[in-house]
């Protein structure tokens, strides 16, 4: 027992296979390891559809534990060998795994040379951050026609549209298989894509729709990998205006290394196609994306891993965009918007609003719009604090600390300047805005709360406010020099 044998002597040894799911394409997907037991170690790989981790992991008795890792994703299965069966967990779900036969494993890809690098022309697009919708925050794999064309009238009743807001974007989860040409249509939950990005656009509205330069994305659908013309063509033909593309399943052939040969492949094939697509890549923020994003005709790209709806995460989002610089065309992207969905106050959702909009970065709400509250249409749709990211100048403010408090200064096109100071602390507290912290000189012009809508004076050379914990004070400010 003690060197990993079960009561009747088996070992995790061995190829096992055990169904999993069916995507919403019709796809079957199963869960196939490939073990090497040394006394109670476990080693070895697994694989599924569209992913491939290294598995390292142990024994005791029947029970097992495994950690699958495939360069920061992590997955875990804890499980019993029972006879010549495995009884596991993997992601929730409860699975039996059999001894596997020639032919259960999953297929493998043959690596596909990315071209060598150029510069990309800039495609015009997305002179100011780009804003709309996006589905995969509030409703991952649940997201088809009817719900889509549904928040599209959503964005226009809201006025979500007149505020800014027009992409409508369709992540994950659309794909149907290739046909014998190798064109891939949508499954069932989008009968006719041509047809809904005709609906969103007569709507005053743009369409977005998603893909990975992998075999497969992120939920294991099918990718553009070795498709991309083709793909890029089927886009332009539905009328699509924004892609983003995302590396997950890219993994299972490519190093970061190749980053950039691999983008640029797709940034090519959407401009020469000829229809304006702005071009969204999702990697992130490896391999310091700011430094290259824009000559693979990218025009915004994620700077951080995937964002959730909590404060923590909120917050480690627009720390890692700290570093990078942006502009015209070209922006960084610390995820799309949690605003709406529920596990933030409103105090932390202004604050959100606000550092996204400090950084310039896109407004992608990804909440349900249909069902919005007021104090969230009145967080989304603050006109002056949207003004605040879109400005022309397109410059991404940075922190300086101020013991709990953060203050962010960005500077605009009309040579105010905008700033944020966040409550970073558990308990209330008073911010001093000095015009030396917003590098303006002479006297204030104007100052206004963006938050309350209401112009505010300094004295002194100074302005004080309350801030609760988690919220945000945010002004514009102008001065005489
Ligand atoms: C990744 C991306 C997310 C989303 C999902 C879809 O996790 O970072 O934004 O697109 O894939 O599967």
């Amino acid at each position: 027992m003690g060197l990993g044998l079960s009561a009747n002597g088996q070992t995790l040894d061995g190829k096992w296979t055990a169904a999993w799911r069916v995507l919403d394409n019709g796809e079957s997907d199963h869960l196939y390891l490939d073990l090497h037991q040394t006394g109670a170690e476990i080693t070895g790989a697994a694989t599924t559809i569209g992913h491939r981790y290294q598995v390292t992991g142990d024994i005791t008795g029947n029970h097992f534990k495994l950690a699958l890792s495939k360069g920061g994703s992590e997955r875990a299965i804890a499980g019993d060998l029972i006879g010549t069966q495995l009884h596991l967990t993997f992601e929730k779900a409860e699975l039996v795994a059999f001894p596997a036969k020639p032919g259960d494993e999953n297929p493998g890809y043959e690596r596909i040379s990315p071209p060598a690098l150029k510069d990309l022309p800039y495609n015009g697009l997305a002179k100011t951050p780009p804003m709309g919708w996006n589905s995969w925050n509030a409703f991952e794999n649940h997201v088809d026609d009817k719900m889509v064309r549904a928040i599209a009238d959503a964005m226009v009743t809201s006025g979500m549209r007149d505020a800014g807001y027009v992409y409508v974007n369709i992540d994950d989860t659309w794909e149907g298989v290739r046909d014998a040409h190798g064109n891939l249509g949508s499954n069932n939950k989008f009968p006719d894509m041509k047809a809904l990005a005709d609906y969103i656009h007569s709507k005053g509205l743009k369409f977005g729709i998603y893909s990975s330069p992998g075999p497969r994305t992120c939920a294991e659908y099918p990718g553009s990998y070795g498709h991309e013309e083709q793909d890029a063509r089927t886009y332009a033909a539905w009328g699509v205006d924004l892609l983003k593309y995302d590396w997950c399943g890219a993994r299972m052939i490519y190093g970061n290394d190749d980053l950039q040969a691999v983008y640029q492949k797709m940034g090519e094939a959407l401009l020469k196609t000829g229809r304006p697509i702005a071009y969204s890549l999702c990697e992130y923020g490896n391999g310091r994306v700011d430094t290259w994003g824009a000559k693979v005709g990218a025009n915004l790209w994620r700077t951080t891993g995937d964002i959730h709806d909590s404060w923590t995460s909120m917050i480690a989002n627009i720390t890692k965009q700290i570093p990078t610089a942006a502009g015209p065309g070209h922006w960084n992207d610390p995820d799309m918007l949690e605003i709406g969905n529920g596990h933030m106050t409103d105090d932390e959702y202004r604050t959100h609003m606000s550092l996204w909009a400090l950084t310039a970065a896109p407004l992608l709400a990804g909440n349900d719009i249909r069902t919005m509250t007021q104090a969230i249409k009145e967080i989304l749709m603050n006109r002056e604090v949207i003004a605040v990211d879109q400005d022309a100048l397109g410059k991404q403010a940075v922190p300086v600390k101020m013991g709990d408090l953060d203050l962010w200064a960005k500077p605009l096109a009309d040579g105010s300047v905008a700033v944020g100071v966040v409550n970073m602390g558990a308990s209330e507290s008073v911010a001093t805005i000095r015009m030396s912290d917003l590098g303006l000189g002479g006297e204030v012009k104007s100052a206004r709360d963006l938050w309350a809508h209401t112009n505010v004076e300094f004295r002194s050379g100074a302005y004080a406010a309350r801030i609760p914990s988690h919220g945000v004070l945010m002004l514009r400010v102008s001065a005489t020099k």
